[in-house]
């Protein structure tokens, strides 16, 4: 894995956006694999202005989100639909026939789950996939424990998850308590990984994520068995340990 660390989130978005605006120029049909989250946003905003300063464009771009809510409807502002579409979407030319997102309000939530997958297959594969990092160490909401193996499939949220991602969540609102997501091994398809990191909370997961043992319980530490990753981190999250070693 190849690791870049830069001072701030500020940093971390402009280099982000130039790995994506490169795979963009470079690829006849891009296939991007999409996360959600506080990490990318400020990625996206550069990809906007990217787009708005006519230096890139989406139109032969197709996109697919790690991961959705599942209870939420689109039109939700915590639903990831909504996030793609006010972050990215609705400001470049992409063709929302396009963009792929797992639908949480699906009536048989395991088709959903076969269906995304076959999309991927038939669309794919993900010239870039951009993960961020969960605190307890998963990508997507593949949450420790989950076997390396998994493809699309429905997760139980953890606590942790849930806390984490409150702050996105009105105080009278509850977390939703399950999600799709890709799996490890869906993921892992993907020719190029680009994880980003960002903040003091990430250092524990981090550290292990890049020295840890190849383990379920970091779901992260799988990505040491990729061919072609980099990991973008900004000071925050890099643990006092990570610079010694
Ligand atoms: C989001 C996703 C998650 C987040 C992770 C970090 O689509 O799949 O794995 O990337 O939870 O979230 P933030 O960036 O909010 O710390």
């Amino acid at each position: 894995m190849k690791m870049i660390t830069v001072k701030n989130n500020e940093e971390l978005a402009s280099l982000a956006c130039s790995f994506v605006v490169d795979k963009i120029n470079r690829i006849e049909a891009p296939v991007l694999g999409l996360a959600t989250g506080s990490t990318p946003i400020k990625l996206y905003a550069k990809l906007v202005e990217k787009y708005k300063q006519k230096k890139l464009s989406f139109q032969k771009a197709t996109t697919f989100n790690l991961d959705e809510y599942i209870g939420l409807p689109s039109d939700h502002p915590n639903s990831y639909h909504y996030y793609m579409s006010e972050h990215l979407f609705s400001h470049i030319d992409i063709s929302p026939e396009n963009t792929f997102l797992p639908y949480g309000l699906a009536p048989n939530l395991e088709k959903e789950c076969a269906h995304y997958e076959q999309l991927i297959k038939t669309r794919g594969p993900i010239d870039l996939q951009i993960l961020g990092l969960g605190e307890n160490g998963h990508i997507g909401f593949n949450e420790p424990h989950t076997p390396f193996n998994k493809r699309t499939h429905i997760v139980q949220l953890d606590e942790m998850t849930r806390q984490a991602n409150s702050k996105f969540f009105k105080p009278s609102e509850a977390v939703p308590s399950k999600a799709i997501t890709m799996g490890i091994d869906t993921i892992m398809d993907s020719k190029e990984i680009l994880l980003l990191v960002s903040g003091s909370k990430k250092r524990t997961a981090l550290k292990h994520t890049l020295h840890g043992d190849v383990t379920p319980f970091v779901p992260a530490s799988i990505l040491q068995a990729h061919s072609n990753v980099t990991i973008i981190s900004d000071e925050a999250s890099i643990s006092d340990t990570l610079l010694e070693s």
